[in-house]
């Protein structure tokens, strides 16, 4: 009988950002491997619609809230452990970026960026590690950080101290977390093409988009390929792996 590598059945994958983009590219991969997803976002209408195109889209759940506010939705993802199960993964997708040089940083700028990207990342780990709510043969935690946490580029300083921020703080929290069969890890992509990049300020040239493509020597990513990724690392294939910082860019830090 052939072994079935990488499946996630029976596992509940908590995944934000997963109306868009990297998350939705997550929820699908993470359904299609068997697992029941956990969609968190703002939008209920995209929300809605990544469910239902899910294999097996009914046994999906989804959950509209904004991690821009300081309370996350704690009874309604008390509900899901209390009700569903508990969770075995958590991919946190969900955060914002800007291109913006240091004469028009502002504080609450910074902060706005800090909480999305950084924060609740911290707040939904924090939820998902108490024992009531992480299953007890384990448990993974996934935060999409960016090679910007990394390597610098121009105008990317709010940005870059958030990612730099998960990838550092990974590795402390997978220390702490370890005796808890609690794995933690960061996936640094280089640039995929999804509705974030889209819209980035390098994107709306052929210069720029140019110059963004000839820093990858792979070409340009896409979310499938970070997907694969975070597949792997919520999967008990990884699970000798906590700390790390899985760099999927096309060689762009190669150099
Ligand atoms: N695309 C790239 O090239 C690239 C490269 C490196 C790293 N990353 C990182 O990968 C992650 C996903 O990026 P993406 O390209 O998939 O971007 P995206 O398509 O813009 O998706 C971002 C997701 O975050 C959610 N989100 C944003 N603000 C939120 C808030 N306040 N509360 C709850 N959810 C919120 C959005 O959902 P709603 O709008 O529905 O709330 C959406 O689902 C980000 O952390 C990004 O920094 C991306």
């Amino acid at each position: 009988m052939a072994f079935d590598f990488f499946t996630l059945k029976d596992k509940i994958i908590l995944i934000s950002g997963a109306s868009s983009g990297i998350g939705q590219a997550c929820a699908r991969r993470c359904a299609d491997a068997g697992a029941t997803v956990v969609l968190l976002a703002r939008n209920k209408e995209r929300l809605q619609s990544t469910r239902d195109s899910l294999f097996q889209s009914d046994k999906h759940i989804t959950i509209s809230a904004d991690l821009m506010n300081d309370e996350l939705p704690e009874k309604r993802l008390n509900e899901i452990t209390e009700n569903l199960g508990k969770i075995s993964g958590f991919i946190h997708a969900a955060g914002i970026s800007s291109t913006l040089p240091l004469r028009m940083v502002t504080e609450h700028q910074l902060s706005e960026m800090y909480k999305v990207n950084v924060l609740s990342a911290v707040s939904l780990t924090k939820w998902m590690s108490k024992p009531s709510h992480f299953h007890e043969s384990g448990c993974s935690v996934v935060w999409i950080a960016s090679i910007m946490g990394m390597v610098g580029e121009v105008a990317k300083i709010s940005y870059s101290l958030t990612k730099g921020a998960l990838i550092a703080g990974a590795k402390s929290l997978a220390l702490e977390l370890a005796p808890k069969k609690i794995r933690v890890n960061t996936v640094s992509p280089g640039v995929v093409s999804s509705p974030m990049t889209e819209n980035a300020v390098y994107n709306q040239t052929d210069i720029g988009r140019e110059r963004i493509q000839a820093l990858h020597p792979l070409g340009l990513g896409t979310v499938n390929d970070v997907a694969n990724a975070c597949h792997f690392l919520v999967s008990d294939e990884s699970r000798w792996i906590t700390g790390t910082n899985l760099v999927i860019d096309g060689g762009y830090t190669a150099r």
